[in-house]
């Protein structure tokens, strides 16, 4: 049985005041269901104002990326035991928005994964592929390209509870979400790569799907069989909004 797991990504939004507000109003409006999981991911410098904020509630705190490296001369980066000590859970690693806008190759992906893993936290690795891919096919050599990228860095033994979340490009931010049924596919291909390496460690892995999820459209997304919860985006900035996904996930365990 996976527990099923919402986490917001907040992305380069937010401010003081309005995190507060967002914050105060999830820990009252998120009903206590110890059956499925919440996470909010917001930048970097509002962390230990989120934690402070979240002390005491379910809701567990991630961050948005993190080094590759532990420590040293790495101007302008974070370390995943610099988050750890902040009160962090979660790492989110290789979203689509850093692979295609700052340059992370699937290598360097690979190395924060490991990074994020040694520091005793739980990645929330991001797979997916562009239009451009999916309209030549190429949709499952993509994120097989990149699971593997991951998997000759971790063995598959050495997850540990660590998290997949399915992000076809063409889907964030679009408000085109993929159908049900295309997610499951992708998903379903995704457990499958692990059942081949660990069938354990595959059918305990928790697979979320992103891109456009909102409390309309996520009950469905989540009853599907291989649909672990979501990785949300501009519906987690919206309290009212982020609390209707969460309570979509209750519930939907598998
Ligand atoms: P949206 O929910 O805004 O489409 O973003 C998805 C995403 O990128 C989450 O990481």
């Amino acid at each position: 049985m996976r527990r099923p797991l919402v986490a917001g990504n907040w992305k380069l939004n937010g401010s003081r005041a309005a995190n507060g507000a967002l914050l105060r109003a999830l820990v009252s409006g998120c009903r206590d269901d110890a059956g499925r999981e919440i996470v909010v991911c917001p930048p970097f410098v509002y962390l230990p104002d989120a934690a402070a904020l979240l002390g005491g509630s379910t809701i567990g705190l991630g961050a948005q990326d993190a080094a590759a490296e532990s420590a040293g001369a790495f101007t302008g980066e974070i370390s995943a035991a610099m988050l750890a000590d902040v009160g962090c859970r979660y790492v989110i690693v290789g979203h689509s928005e850093r692979r295609a806008l700052y340059g992370e190759c699937d290598d360097m992906v690979a190395r924060k994964f490991a990074a994020v893993l040694a520091a005793g936290l739980v990645p929330i690795l991001c797979v997916g592929e562009t239009l451009e891919e999916r309209e030549r096919d190429q949709t499952e050599a993509v994120v097989e390209r990149q699971l593997r990228a991951v998997l000759g860095r971790v063995a598959a033994s050495a997850w540990q509870g660590a998290v997949v979340a399915y992000e076809p490009v063409w889907a964030i931010g679009t408000g085109r979400t993929a159908t049900p049924q295309q997610a499951q596919a992708v998903h379903a291909f995704i457990r499958g790569q692990f059942a081949t390496l660990d069938a354990r460690m595959a059918g305990q892995l928790r697979i979320l799907y992103g891109g456009s999820v909102k409390g309309a459209n996520a009950a469905a997304l989540f009853g599907m069989p291989d649909i672990d919860g979501g990785l949300v985006g501009g519906a987690s900035l919206d309290a009212q909004d982020f609390i209707l996904i969460c309570d979509a996930a209750s519930g939907s365990a598998t």
